[in-house]
């Protein structure tokens, strides 16, 4: 059951789809509220287990931190951090009784899980204008289905985006692709999709190719699908201020920009150096710059990437302006240590100043709302804004859509990609506490940077990441400029790549089927182990690993030179260990602790008792995967399985005792 409860005048997210009459009682006692609204406040008791948040640092249980929804471009993901690219309200707390909250709030949200008192949870907001539900069920998976009810059903990603895509910020050219394209035909590496990054365009300036870079952008799409690859730009959210440029052009007359507080157009800056902020709360805005995706979707490009939307912004003219004023009083002074910190954090304040975003309005249908109010869904209606004009321009075609920035709702739009991480280990742990916690919000379709966006990688760091990645629908290698060459085929041993690489295609007939069981029934891709086992106070603890759909269980190698690790298993269940599609080990496996080894270039899987694990054949690339040919992988006796061919195609495979 959900009850809405409204404080004050909020601001219509659109995040929720079902209507919920508010409510005119009073909160349930388990919810404690200030006399200015501002804060709920929760006990937790000791066993109380707290999930949610989406994306955000932190374990797959919240308890212990503090959490801002705040949506920031910070490509640090440290432990400390609080903040990462997106606002995902919703926790689900699993105790004696179960409940979900969400808090549909546009503007920065805290929440408090038991850091200053291990057993409160507060949320704070910043105005007392909000909508709360409350979702209570029989237990963490009635709460979730509800939940997702609730919020409308998630974005359903083309079949080709489940292959292995490439991606490199400084592939400069169409030679650089090429090259990317033919290393891994000929290597006889799985591929489907290269990224464009933000060279292609001229001078970063949204829906423009520039011509020295890729003379025959329209015939190279297609010299590229015909090797079944789908290109993938980039579109940022900031529009270069430039004479002569159209879009820049059409939406100072059309006023399709932010404003500053005298009515100009605001100024900042990102990649193009000087930008307007397209204002995509403003719904004609929202039109114009979706449709603007006919330039590309025009050259048959069937897949993007939009960044930069929460929004980023590196300065504003006026900060700087200001900055600069300020650093000339330091000119000749004796700086202490005192002075310099201040100095620094002058010139360290500039990027995403939280002045800046109080700076600056949109036009709402025809009222004025200062950006830090509705600053979270920012980048869900950029996304939304493409999604829209995709069903306008190319009705019969599916387009791959993610976004970095989100809010709850812009799940029906598009996927996510967890932004700016590192080629770190933690953060393929991180990975892994991230994936339940973004599809109980709806986000299904998503993935990281396989391998670390930032610094360098090693050939097993990225063997390890492709062992967690190869179970995402989201697949993406990508790197930084600068950082050490990514791509598979750069390391030596490339027949292990190559095998993995194989293993995540014969996943995918699996992989998809369970994607669109998770979007149809409001169900989780990833479970944690203590949704899977409520029962199981040991799962319940259980951290680094996660079931995967209905049938298997994984759990990744998230530690340097490690030759395996602990696993639980809460039942019996069958292992397979694989280190390529015909090289496989079956083993019974008991419930209980296990400590299993697992050799760099191995993956392995744990097969639930009465399921089944179906795996396609060898494939290059999605159109060479087989509906029909099947290895099954049974634990106990199971006798048929679901299979999902496309959205709306499902067959009962039936298989022997
Ligand atoms: C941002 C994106 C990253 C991209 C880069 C250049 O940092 O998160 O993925 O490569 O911008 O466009």
């Amino acid at each position: 059951m959900i009850t809405r409860y409204t404080f004050g005048t909020p601001f219509n997210t659109e995040a929720a789809v079902m209507p919920v009459q508010a409510s005119s009682g009073s909160l349930p006692p388990f919810l404690g509220l200030s006399e200015d609204k501002l804060t709920l406040t929760m006990q937790l008791d000791p066993d109380d287990i707290v999930y949610g948040l989406g994306e955000n640092m932190g374990g797959i249980n919240k308890r212990g931190r503090k959490y801002i929804s705040n949506c920031t471009d910070d490509p640090n993901h440290t432990e400390n951090r609080t903040s990462l690219y997106a606002a995902h309200n919703f926790v689900l707390i699993q105790g004696a009784k179960c409940t979900g909250l969400f808090v549909d709030y546009p503007a920065i949200v805290t929440f408090d899980v038991g850091f200053t008192d291990k057993d409160i949870m507060t949320v704070s907001v910043e105005e007392p204008d909000y909508d709360l539900y409350i979702i209570d069920g029989a237990g963490p998976s009635d709460i979730i289905r509800e939940f997702r009810q609730l919020i409308g059903e998630s974005y359903i990603a083309p079949k080709w985006s489940f292959g292995f895509i490439q991606s490199r910020w400084g592939y400069v050219n169409e030679n650089d692709v090429r090259e990317v394209a033919a290393a891994h035909r000929d290597n006889n590496l799985p591929l489907d999709g290269i990224c464009l990054d933000i060279d292609y365009m001229v001078r970063y300036e949204d829906f423009t190719i520039d011509e020295k870079r890729f003379p025959e952008f329209e015939n190279f799409v297609a010299e590229m699908r015909a090797d079944n690859i789908h290109l993938i730009p980039i579109i940022d959210a900031g529009i270069k201020i430039e004479d002569g440029y159209q879009v820049y052009e059409e939406g100072v007359k059309n006023n399709y920009f932010c404003k500053d507080a005298d009515g100009s157009d605001f100024v900042a800056a990102v990649w193009p150096g000087r930008v307007h902020m397209p204002d995509f709360l403003n719904k004609d805005a929202r039109k114009w710059f979706g449709d603007k995706y006919a330039f590309l979707i025009d050259k048959g490009i069937d897949g993007f990437w939009n960044d930069m939307n929460e929004p980023a912004l590196f300065y504003s003219e006026k900060t700087l302006k200001e900055v600069f004023e300020k650093l000339h009083e330091y000119d000749g002074k004796d700086i202490d240590l005192q002075d310099l910190w201040a100095f620094q954090g002058l010139v360290n304040g500039l990027a995403n100043n939280p002045d800046d975003y109080r700076s600056f309005y949109h036009n709402v249908d025809g009222r004025s709302i200062r950006h830090d109010r509705v600053h979270n869904i920012y980048g869900y209606n950029m996304t939304r804004s493409a999604s829209e004009a995709f069903k306008r321009i190319a009705p019969d075609k599916n387009i791959l859509m993610f976004s970095r920035s989100s809010y709850i709702g812009m799940h029906r739009y598009g996927g996510i990609w967890t932004g700016d991480n590192s080629s770190w280990w933690s953060h393929i742990e991180l990975l892994m506490h991230q994936l339940p916690a973004l599809n109980m919000c709806g986000f299904i379709y998503c993935g990281a940077d396989t391998g670390g966006f930032g610094g360098d990688t090693t050939e097993e760091l990225l063997m390890r990441f492709i062992e967690l990645s190869m179970f995402t629908p989201l697949m993406r290698n990508h790197a930084a400029l600068g950082t050490r060459l990514q791509e598979v085929y750069r390391f030596k041993d490339i027949d292990s790549f190559r095998k993995l690489l194989k293993i995540r295609y014969g996943l995918i007939p699996y992989i998809y089927s369970e994607y669109i069981k998770a979007i149809k029934n409001g169900t989780l891709l990833f479970t944690p182990m203590g949704i899977a086992f409520p029962e199981d106070k040991t799962a319940r603890r259980t951290e680094d690993q996660l079931m995967v759909g209905e049938s298997i269980m994984i759990a990744p190698v998230y530690k340097p030179n490690a030759a395996g690790r602990y696993v639980y298993l809460p039942e019996d269940m069958l292992m397979l260990r694989m280190r390529g599609l015909d090289d496989m080990d079956k083993v019974p496996m008991k419930a209980g602790h296990h400590y299993v080894d697992i050799a760099v270039n191995e993956v392995v899987v744990f097969v639930r008792n009465g399921r089944a694990l179906i795996m396609g054949k060898e494939a290059q690339n999605i159109t060479e995967i087989s509906h029909s040919d099947f290895d099954v992988y049974k634990c106990g006796d199971a006798s048929s399985y679901e299979y999902y061919d496309e959205a709306d195609k499902c067959v009962t495979l039936q298989f022997e005792k």
